[in-house]
């Protein structure tokens, strides 16, 4: 049997928060936890750009892996403030977080921007997870589908692949709010975006893994993975949390 299939992978996604002594504690708290239970999951921490260094270093070795939280889409040139996937993959990166709905909203990342991201990310060899999701108008006007399944086609460049894609699906409403959709809602639209992926992307050999991200914490991440179609979490606020992210780690 192909374990990798089976297990489900755990994204921390800590926005703009931390600092190097956060951590090295971080690091330290979370190897104590997560090398006295059982890890039934691939776990990714996409801390800020500012230290990715540290992560990476005391990583090594270690059963997690590192990824950036957005790139440029060029790998080189005069971008003044901005890090490009061939430097998060020499810092020893291997995953990306790209099209994350506050880059949508507050930098007007556009799908075609994301696509480009993607394409620049995979040509360097990184693991991309694509962000989609509706805003609760577009839920209330049952236009949820009809916005994701232009964000999945958009966003994606024909050089994705079940090996170097992940979509992670957020409703924009759930996301720091505390609210969840109903396990019914995140079982249904994630069967949705596996089928467009398969029918409508001719580069899926089979459906994309869909990580389920919006307010999960230890006390919903159990039901969650449980659901039909999720593969795995993109956790926000609680992955800032070294136990708290672990007890969300043994519940998968
Ligand atoms: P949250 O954020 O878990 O704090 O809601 C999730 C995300 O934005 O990826």
């Amino acid at each position: 049997m192909n374990t990798k299939l089976t297990k489900k992978l755990i994204v921390a996604n800590w926005k703009m928060n931390g600092y190097s002594e956060d951590a090295s504690k971080y690091l330290e708290q979370y190897f104590a936890e997560a090398n006295s239970g059982q890890q039934n999951s691939e776990i990714v921490i996409c801390p800020p750009f500012t230290l990715l260094n540290i992560f990476a270093q005391k990583s090594q070795h270690n059963n997690i892996s590192i990824g950036g939280q957005d790139c440029h889409e060029a790998q080189d040139g005069a971008y003044t403030g901005s890090i490009s996937a061939k430097m998060l993959k020499n810092i020893g990166c291997d995953y990306v977080i790209l099209g994350h709905s506050e880059r949508r909203s507050a930098l007007k990342e556009s799908n075609k921007t994301v696509s480009l991201k993607a394409k620049s990310a995979q040509e360097q060899g990184l693991k991309t997870v694509i962000c989609v999701g509706e805003t609760l108008d577009e839920r209330e006007n049952n236009m949820a589908e009809e916005v994701v399944k232009r964000q999945i086609l958009q966003s994606m460049p024909d050089s994705a692949s079940n090996a170097n894609t992940v979509i992670a699906y957020e409703p924009i409403w759930a996301i720091g709010s505390g609210k969840i959709p109903s396990l019914d809602d995140i079982e249904k639209m994630h069967s949705f975006i596996k089928q467009v992926a398969v029918k409508e992307l001719p580069y899926f050999d089979e459906a994309p893994k869909i990580l389920y991200g919006g307010s999960v914490k230890s006390t919903n991440s159990a039901s969650i993975l449980a659901t039909n179609n999720v593969d795995g979490l993109l956790v926000g606020k609680a992955s800032l949390d070294a136990q708290e992210f672990c007890k969300i780690i043994r519940t998968a």
